[in-house]
């Protein structure tokens, strides 16, 4: 079980880093442009920019590729068990998906008068996952890799860890909410 767990952060950290590299790299033109859905509201807001998200599907994929590195100092197979461009494709999916579903996450934050950077429980924490696990899916190797015990420990998992970093991000003084 503790190996399933560990093995499930590992393979999910391509997903997991993309929104840290949208923090630290984004800014700029929002992704919606400004704009206004047919409700009057933003689209996504200012919290989605290109700049993030771009730097979120790179910063997702460079993680994927130390990941590889680390696997080989180490001495353990899991991503490097697959061939290189197989790899690739995966891990560029689940970190495009998880971006695409933090976007997703946005609108409809939106759409329910949920300003930008106030918190919305589970979409918040697991939309990003679901679209992540979408996009994968596409992957032939997801399937390989993603069981469906492995699937539903990360969807279990995700949450709790986001509430257990930001905890630990609080305790450090390095968020303001312990949320
Ligand atoms: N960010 C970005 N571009 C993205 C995603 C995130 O520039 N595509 C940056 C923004 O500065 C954003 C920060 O990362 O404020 C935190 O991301 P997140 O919590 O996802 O956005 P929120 O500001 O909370 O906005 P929302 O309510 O729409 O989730
Ligand atoms: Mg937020």
């Amino acid at each position: 079980m503790f190996d399933d767990i560990a093995k499930t952060i590992w393979l999910l950290l391509p997903a997991y880093t993309p929104n840290n590299f949208a923090v630290v790299f984004g800014g700029g033109t929002p992704l919606d442009f400004g704009k206004n859905f047919i409700d009057g509201k933003r689209i996504l807001g200012d919290g989605k920019t290109i700049r993030g998200f771009v730097a979120g599907v790179f910063g997702g994929i460079l993680v994927a590729h130390l990941q590889l590195l680390i696997e080989r100092a180490f001495g353990f197979q899991i991503y490097s068990k697959l061939q290189y461009h197989q790899f690739l494709q995966l891990v560029s999916l689940l970190a495009f998906g998880a971006m695409a579903g933090d976007s997703l996450g946005s609108f409809i934050k939106r759409r329910f008068g949920v300003e930008r950077g106030r918190c919305f429980p589970i979409l918040d924490q697991l939309t990003f996952l679901l679209i992540a696990y979408a996009f994968a899916s596409l992957s032939p190797a997801f399937g390989y890799l993603f069981t469906p015990e492995i699937i539903l420990i990360g969807i279990v998992i995700t949450p709790l860890l986001h509430l257990a970093v930001n905890v630990v991000a609080y305790v450090l003084k390095l968020k303001e909410v312990p949320w």
